[in-house]
């Protein structure tokens, strides 16, 4: 069979040869690749939390007797006790597979061929990957050297077949905050706005009492970050009930495991403990944009997330995470049109953070 008559042809036109999601490189992958041994590889590459899970986490889930059953589908408890801890009501609450899965269920929901999302580049790829698996034009607008949004450019990109607005505050991968009124400005247009606050936690600035006020406005948070329970995958939004209920029945069943919803109850019944260690990341989050002060190759932007921006102004970024990755230190690197010669570094402990710094002092690009 030649490969024009292969299965691959079946393929919608659309999605072929599309370009996904590139995710942050593994450990296991390294093994045997690089000199360093796995339990000494430093991973400060996809935001993770270095501190872990709550131990009362573990805990539960090492004792669970209910593995076997699936999770309640209308996530009862769980949106309960998130609405809680968010200061909503249940009912505007749903739950995901991590934020991500929650991304993409919106764009199908609201997002047809032809159909267009506002964005603003350079930000979280997902946005970009949900709208073209769904057909739809994504319409870029460009932030400002210091990755500001332009405001008036996104108002002025809206048209009859605009259908959403992507924004995440703080952003990914540059760390820093959309002001209120901006956010208020986009609100305003009317379009169902998702403000991505991934990293709220770490940032103490979140627009989630406005949805109370304003029925176009959508929040998304995750587990991930702040809880450490990336591997987990759980994360939330809240929504205008109509657009709650669309999820809950366009949604796939049981989109969140039955672990992870233990993790959920056992973190927010953990919650001094879990604030210690995000106390932590953001006072490390500060030394190591001092200390990044010291290295002449590099510019790091302040953040209000989880992670530092860094342009890489000698050498190239690839170069940079390989010289890193053969130390085992990975970070993110980024190489693309709107992201040129520039790392992502994940706050970590701070012994992590020293280490990372004697390799930045070694290499010389
Ligand atoms: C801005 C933003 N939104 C959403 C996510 C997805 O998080 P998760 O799917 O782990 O909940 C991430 C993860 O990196 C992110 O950076």
């Amino acid at each position: 069979m030649t490969e024009s008559e292969g299965i691959e042809r079946f393929i919608q036109p659309h999605l072929q040869g599309i370009t996904g999601y590139s995710a942050s490189t593994s450990p296991d992958t390294l093994k045997g690749k690089i000199d360093v041994p796995m339990d000494k590889i430093i991973k400060m590459n996809a935001n993770e939390n270095p501190y872990g899970c709550s131990p009362k986490v573990m805990k539960a889930l090492s004792r669970a007797n209910n593995l076997n059953i699936y999770p309640d589908d209308g996530q009862m408890e769980l949106r309960k006790i998130i609405a809680g801890y968010a200061g909503v009501a249940p009912q505007f609450v749903v739950c995901g597979h991590g934020s991500n899965t929650l991304i993409d269920f919106l764009v199908r929901l609201f997002v047809g061929p032809g159909d267009e999302v506002i964005n603003a580049v350079p930000t979280f790829d997902l946005y970009r990957l949900s709208t073209l698996i769904a057909g739809g034009n994504l319409v870029n607008t460009s932030r400002d050297d210091k990755f500001n949004i332009n405001l008036d450019a996104m108002l002025a990109a809206i048209t009859p077949r605009t259908k959403m607005i992507f924004l995440a505050t703080p952003n990914n991968p540059t760390g820093n905050l959309t002001p209120r009124e901006q956010i208020l400005a986009l609100i305003k247009t009317g379009l169902p706005v998702v403000i991505d606050e991934a990293y709220y936690e770490f940032s103490g600035e979140t627009v989630m009492p406005l949805t109370h006020e304003y029925k176009n406005l959508i929040v998304l948070r995750t587990f991930s970050k702040w809880a450490g329970l990336a591997g987990l995958r759980v994360g939330y939004g809240v929504f205008p009930a109509a657009i709650a209920a669309a999820l809950m029945a366009t949604k796939i069943p049981h989109n969140v495991s039955v672990a992870a919803e233990i993790a959920v109850r056992e973190s927010l019944d953990d919650l001094p403990s879990l604030q210690g260690k995000i106390k932590a990341l953001i006072v490390e989050r500060s030394r190591l944009f001092s200390e990044l002060q010291s290295i002449n190759y590099l510019k790091a932007f302040p953040s209000k997330a989880n992670f530092i921006f860094c342009n890489v102004l000698k050498g190239s970024a690839s170069d940079l995470h390989q010289q890193l990755q053969k130390k085992g230190v990975l970070v993110r690197y980024f190489e693309t049109p709107l992201l040129k010669n520039s790392i992502r570094i994940s706050i970590g402990k701070p012994d992590q953070t020293d280490t990372l710094m004697k390799a930045l002092r070694q290499i010389e690009p």
